[in-house]
Formats: structure tokens, sequence, C-alpha cells
């Protein structure tokens, strides 16, 4: 009985690991997307925005704001529409881990 559980307690701890791995698998896809204008992982060229190494609240704001309008934009009020509020959190947390 003992064994089983332990059994059990080791596949879930294993399924909860590859879950995580599979969601920052994802994220890095999602963030992949900001890449081709914020630069690899969030590093951009001089005369862009960087995005690594921000506060995520700063970035999840602005994010939230170019979605409802409130943040005036030339193309990110088009992009961020395009994730949910989670999504935006996650991409975010992603962006604010980058070294800058
Ligand atoms: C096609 C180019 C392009 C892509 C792709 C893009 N951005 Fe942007 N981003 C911009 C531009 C241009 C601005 C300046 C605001 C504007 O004019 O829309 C900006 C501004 C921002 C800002 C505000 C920066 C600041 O400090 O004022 C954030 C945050 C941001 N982008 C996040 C993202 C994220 C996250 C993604 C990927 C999901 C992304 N952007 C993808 C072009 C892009």
């Amino acid at each position: 009985m003992k064994r089983s559980i332990q059994v059990l307690t080791a596949s879930v701890l294993a399924a909860a690991a590859l879950g995580a791995q599979a969601q920052v698998a994802q994220v890095k896809v999602w963030a992949a997307a900001c890449a081709n204008c914020h630069g690899t992982n969030g590093r951009a060229q001089p005369g862009m925005e960087s995005l690594a190494g921000k506060d995520k609240e700063e970035l999840v704001q602005k994010m939230l704001d170019f979605k409802s309008g409130r943040k005036p934009a030339t193309i990110m009020h088009q992009i961020s529409k395009g994730y949910s509020d989670e999504q935006i959190q996650d991409i975010a947390g992603y962006f604010a881990a980058q070294k800058k």
C-alpha cells in the first residue's frame, strides 16, 4: 500500500513537471511572435522598445491598455487583441525573467 502511494506520488510529480515544461514551451512560442520587432527574447535593436528584464506588472498593464485602446498605438492595439489576459500575464512573466 505504502509502495503504491509512493509510485502514485512520483507519477503525479512527473506529470506536473511535464505540464510545467509544456507551459514554458508554449509561452516561448507566444513570445517568439514579438521577436521580429522587440528582438530575440525581448532584447531589441536600438530605436525599438526592449521587453527583456522589464517589470512584469508594467508589461501586463501596457498590453491591457493597448488591448482596451487606452494606450495609443500604431500596431500594438491589434497585436495585443490576439492574446487572452492570462496569456498576456504569461508572456509578460517570460520577458520580465529575461536578462536585459
Ligand atoms: C510588428 C512589430 C511588433 C510586434 C510583432 C510586436 N510589437 Fe510590441 N510594439 C511595437 C511598436 C511599434 C510599439 C510602440 C507602440 C505602437 O506604435 O504600437 C510597441 C510597443 C510595445 C510595448 C510598450 C513598450 C513601452 O514600454 O512603451 C509593449 C509592452 C509591447 N510592445 C509588447 C509586445 C509583445 C508582448 C509582443 C508579442 C506578443 C509584441 N509587442 C509584438 C511593435 C511590435
